[in-house]
């Protein structure tokens, strides 16, 4: 498999969401500013620095949420939130931008006015590592940060080619030990000083709504590898029925012990190929056909569907698999055949019958 880099292309749809999201945080942080400043008037009035802490924080983390509930979500309605996951990259980097905002007003705030350095400050200046309740919870949001820099800094493919798709999807799931930094850096700072019951409410909302997600999701894929059919001994396996399967559209086919398998109809043409795309393993049996290339749901990388290659000049390759249409009935042979391998297309009408073939 080829790691080369290239540029995810740009689409109409991008910039809509694009524009999307910046009016989305725009408006968030107008409200924020106008009804705190409403509700937290008189005696009870903050500074506006503190205003502005506070709405780049809480627009940081409600952003964190939705990032992290759009990959179960796209797993479980395709249709409806895999087009999300298109721009996830850049909901990311404007997490971090608002993180950092958030971060470097309250170091300058809160410890720029000392003599001790303000990055060494949010360390020492609080010495209850020993307490719950008065706990230093500021180097907890440090250190997310720097977890949050590093995942914005590497979220370019530049950096997924050099460091190899391996290590950069180890290197982002530290983003789930960002989330509970956060999650702790808000019940030891901002919830002991203000226990209010939204705020409470809305973090053990927003846990259940990740940790339910992923819990569902990952139950669902279980299901389906153990109700894989057993593909030992069996040359051809039967894995769907022609009319079950959208014209430009795909079926993800689980056989056991073999990786999932992206069975395409297309111009009255069936052809399989492995379901993982090269780019970040994205399900590409969930994808389209767009202009001849299958394309991946998640960021738009584009393969023949007849050999798995990207169309030229990109270079990824995926596995194909053979394939066979008795009437109706679609066969696919489970044995993978190299990244990049020519395979023939089923025809619809009149395929030849396989030497021997099994009902899975
Ligand atoms: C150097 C790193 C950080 C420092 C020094 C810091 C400091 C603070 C301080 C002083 C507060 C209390 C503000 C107040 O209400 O008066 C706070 C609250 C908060 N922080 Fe951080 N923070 C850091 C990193 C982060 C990061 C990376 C996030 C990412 C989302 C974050 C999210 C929040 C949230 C949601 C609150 C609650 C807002 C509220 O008080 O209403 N913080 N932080
Ligand atoms: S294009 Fe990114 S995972 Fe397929």
């Amino acid at each position: 498999m080829s790691h080369a880099y290239r540029a995810v292309q740009w689409n109409k749809h991008k910039k809509v969401y694009d524009l999307l999201l910046a009016g989305g945080v725009g408006l968030y942080l107008v409200v924020f500013v106008v009804v705190s400043s409403l509700a937290l008037s008189g005696d009870n009035g903050i500074t506006p620095m503190t205003l502005l802490i506070r709405a780049f924080g809480t627009a940081a983390i409600i952003l964190l949420h939705l990032i992290l509930c759009i990959g179960p979500l796209a797993r479980l309605w395709p249709g409806v939130f895999a087009p999300l996951l298109y721009n996830r990259r850049h909901m990311g980097v404007t997490m971090f931008i608002l993180a950092f905002l958030h971060a470097a007003l309250a170091t300058l705030w809160y410890h720029g006015f000392g003599v001790v350095n303000p990055i060494v400050s949010i360390f020492t200046s609080n010495g209850n590592y020993d307490q719950i309740a008065a706990f230093p919870f500021q180097p907890l949001g440090f250190i997310a940060l720097l977890i949050l820099f590093l995942m914005a800094a590497t979220s370019h493919d530049f950096w997924l080619a050099n460091l190899g798709p391996r290590t950069w999807k180890t290197l982002h799931t530290l983003v789930y030990v960002a989330y509970a930094l956060l999650v702790m850096h808000v019940v030891l700072g901002a919830l002991q000083s203000n226990p209010s019951v939204l705020y409470i409410g809305l973090l053990v909302l927003g846990f259940v709504m990740i940790a339910g997600l992923h819990l569902i999701t990952g139950w669902r894929e279980w299901r389906k590898d153990a109700a894989a059919p057993n593909t030992d001994d069996q040359e051809w396996i039967d894995v769907a029925d022609v009319n079950d399967i959208e014209d430009g559209y795909g079926k993800v086919v689980t056989l056991a012990g073999s990786e999932r398998i992206a069975v395409l109809k297309y111009d009255g043409k069936v052809s399989a190929v492995s379901n993982v795309c090269a780019h970040q393993h994205g399900p590409l049996g969930e994808g389209k056909v767009v202009d001849g290339c299958l394309t991946c749901p998640w960021h738009g990388y584009q393969y023949l569907p007849h050999n798995g290659q990207s169309p030229p000049p990109f270079t990824e390759k995926i596995p194909t698999y053979r394939v066979s249409v008795q009437g109706s009935r679609i066969l696919v042979n489970p044995e993978p055949l190299p990244p990049g391998t020519a395979v023939e297309p089923a025809t619809i009408e009149a395929s030849p019958p396989p030497e021997s073939n099994h009902e899975a």
